[in-house]
């Protein structure tokens, strides 16, 4: 008996979360949209280039890509970014040299090549698009 009183509470437990989910109590970033809706195709929003680079928010914050990467690879073969941006190439491309923190080893000893931690770049660096936030930010970048 005392096996079937917790089956059943156990029962009415669940049932209670499930409806709280249908309920529409959990809400998603895309608001109370049909799944199905987002099937529809969406914008293909542009990759912003800016001259000079993006502004950066806070000192060490890896800085946006103010370029387009589609054609660059990253991977065991070769790493595109590095034609321009290693320390050989830069100045021919006039890029910016990769950050000095790309040259120091997990215990913040200095190394003559880049470490093996910032070969995927864009694990750090992102290209931007003129996207409208999914909400808002109040992020105030001065420090204030
Ligand atoms: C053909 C050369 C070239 C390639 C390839 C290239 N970049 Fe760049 N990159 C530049 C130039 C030039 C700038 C400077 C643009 C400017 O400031 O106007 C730049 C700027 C940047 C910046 C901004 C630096 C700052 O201090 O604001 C980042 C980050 C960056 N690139 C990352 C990458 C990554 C990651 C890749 C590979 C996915 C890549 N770049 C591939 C030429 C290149
Ligand atoms: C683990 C994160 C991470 C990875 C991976 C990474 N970076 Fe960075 N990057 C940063 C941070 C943080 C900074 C800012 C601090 C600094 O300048 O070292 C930065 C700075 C830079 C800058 C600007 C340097 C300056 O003097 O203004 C360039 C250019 C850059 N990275 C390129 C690259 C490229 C190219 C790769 C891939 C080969 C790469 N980064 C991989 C985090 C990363």
């Amino acid at each position: 008996m005392k096996y079937l009183n917790t089956a059943i509470i156990g029962m009415v437990f669940a049932v209670a979360a499930t409806s709280n989910v249908v309920g529409g109590e959990v809400n998603s970033l895309r608001g109370q949209n049909e799944l199905a809706n987002a099937a529809k195709m969406f914008d293909q929003l542009r990759v912003v280039s800016q001259k000079g680079g993006f502004e950066r928010s806070w000192k060490t914050q890896p800085p946006s890509i103010p370029h387009t990467v589609e054609k660059d690879r990253i991977n065991l073969d070769e790493n595109t970014c590095m034609n321009c941006h290693s320390p050989e190439k830069y100045k021919e491309e006039k890029a910016v040299k990769i950050g000095d923190s790309h040259f120091l080893d997990a215990s913040g000893a200095k190394l003559e090549k880049m470490s093996g931690r910032r070969y995927f770049c864009t694990q750090c660096h992102t290209p931007q698009n003129n996207a409208k936030p999914l909400v808002d930010n109040t992020f105030d970048s001065s420090g204030n």
